[in-house]
């Protein structure tokens, strides 16, 4: 057991009890998760930004995990070509939220960590205590071109661990030296050091094997996608059991999903044929594809259709599409899986949140995965207490 796992202060709204915790995914990247031209008020700048974190602040939202991205993938949409860096944009967030739990998506390779490690500490102490770290060692040749030979991938994952072993001990200790296959420190020190106790939360979504028990070791949290309920489960007790028989220490899973969802299953399914079958931006989402390893003549006619157009919606995300009752629904069965919650996207976030949150959210608290969001719970009480102060004003005239 390594000397970070003890226990996580409370507060932290990532260990909350809502059964299902809920996030966004991709906010700081232009088209967000859907790679689709169909029209949008979405833009990924700092002012929309802001405006949907308070807007998931008010509805009791647990999380907001950024995309690392440093080019885009081509096509028309030239799908997050345009994003926001996340050190930077977690650290303005940061100054202008106060309950949101942020998290910061840093490639590993880009950024030496006791950089990173000070960067997490500063925005640790602007959040007071929101701040937490997604690991991701990269998979975009072109995109870490940009910085040098990219690694392979195994020396990537020996990196990614050389690197959160110094993140950590420069988060926990003082005067110490370090020699490694990567980086030769001598006499560290930092600070200020992170509030959070034991440390900021950690997630990764490695697929590979590597990335599993890179996750394993040292993450709070594991990312997936979903591909059914079942294989969920699968996953699920998959990683809680190799975190704790290879590395005696407990882990969660959360996935990713995307929101159609409409006052009718007609209105829902029009919308998703629209974005994805008509406005989809086919080229992005074949260069996509190929660099999946997507082998279509392989696969079966179907299973192709599927993947791309789930890559198309929404990232590969979980389909989440139908009306308010059946949204809730899909979503229960996903939290039936075990997952701890599920980040979900929208292709206009300012246009489509409102609703779901007003319209989904209840149904998941009278569901029992979610609990009544406090702020909107003292919000109706207040508005019980005015009504009542009003009839009463009005019964004595
Ligand atoms: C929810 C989620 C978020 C991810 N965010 C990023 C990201 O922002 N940038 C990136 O390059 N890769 C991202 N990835 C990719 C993973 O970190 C990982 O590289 C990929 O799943 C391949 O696994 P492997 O590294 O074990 O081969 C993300 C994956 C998931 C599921």
């Amino acid at each position: 057991m390594s000397r970070f796992d003890v226990f996580r202060e409370a507060g932290n709204p990532m260990f909350n009890d809502n059964q299902l915790k809920l996030g966004i995914f991709g906010p700081n990247v232009n088209n967000s998760c859907s790679m689709t031209l169909a029209e949008t008020s979405f833009k990924p700048d700092f002012k929309t930004n802001v405006k949907i974190a308070h807007m998931m602040e008010d509805a009791g939202y647990e999380c907001i995990v950024p995309v690392a991205r440093w080019r885009g993938f081509g096509g028309p949409s030239n799908f997050n070509g345009r994003c926001m860096e996340t050190y930077t944009w977690a650290s303005a967030m940061a100054a202008v939220t106060k309950k949101i739990y942020l998290f910061c998506t840093s490639h590993v390779p880009t950024v030496h960590p006791i950089v990173a490690a000070k960067m997490i500490s500063t925005i640790d102490d602007v959040s007071k205590g929101r701040i937490g770290l997604n690991m991701v060692c990269g998979w975009f040749q072109k995109e870490l071109e940009m910085f040098g030979k990219k690694m392979e991938h195994a020396q990537g994952y020996r990196y990614a661990t050389e690197w959160i072993e110094v993140v950590q001990r420069m988060w926990s200790e003082q005067y110490f030296d370090h020699k490694g296959e990567f980086f030769e420190i001598q006499d560290a020190w930092q600070e200020p050091k992170p509030s959070q106790s034991p440390r900021p939360v950690l997630i990764n979504a490695g697929s590979s094997a590597p990335g599993m028990h890179f996750a394993a070791k040292y993450t709070d949290f594991h990312f997936s996608f979903l591909e059914s309920i079942e294989q969920g489960k699968e996953w699920t007790n998959h990683m809680k059991r190799l975190a704790w028989e290879e590395y005696n220490r407990e882990i969660n899973t959360f996935t990713t999903s995307f929101v159609v969802c409409r006052p009718t299953e007609k209105e829902a399914w029009e919308y998703y044929n629209y974005y994805v079958r008509e406005r989809g931006d086919d080229e992005v989402t074949d260069m996509i594809c190929r660099l999946f390893n997507v082998d279509t003549a392989s696969q079966s006619k179907e299973f192709n259709k599927k993947f791309r157009e789930n890559f198309i919606a929404g990232w590969g995300g979980w389909a989440l599409v139908g009306t308010p009752e059946q949204v809730a629904e899909k979503l229960v069965k996903v939290s039936e899986t075990g997952v701890s919650g599920t980040l979900v996207s929208f292709v206009d976030y300012l246009e489509e949140m409102p609703y779901f949150n007003e319209r989904v959210l209840p149904l998941l608290e009278q569901a029992g995965v979610r609990k009544p969001n406090k702020e909107s719970a003292a919000a109706e009480a207040g508005m019980v207490e005015a009504e009542r102060a009003a009839a009463e004003v009005a019964a004595a005239k």
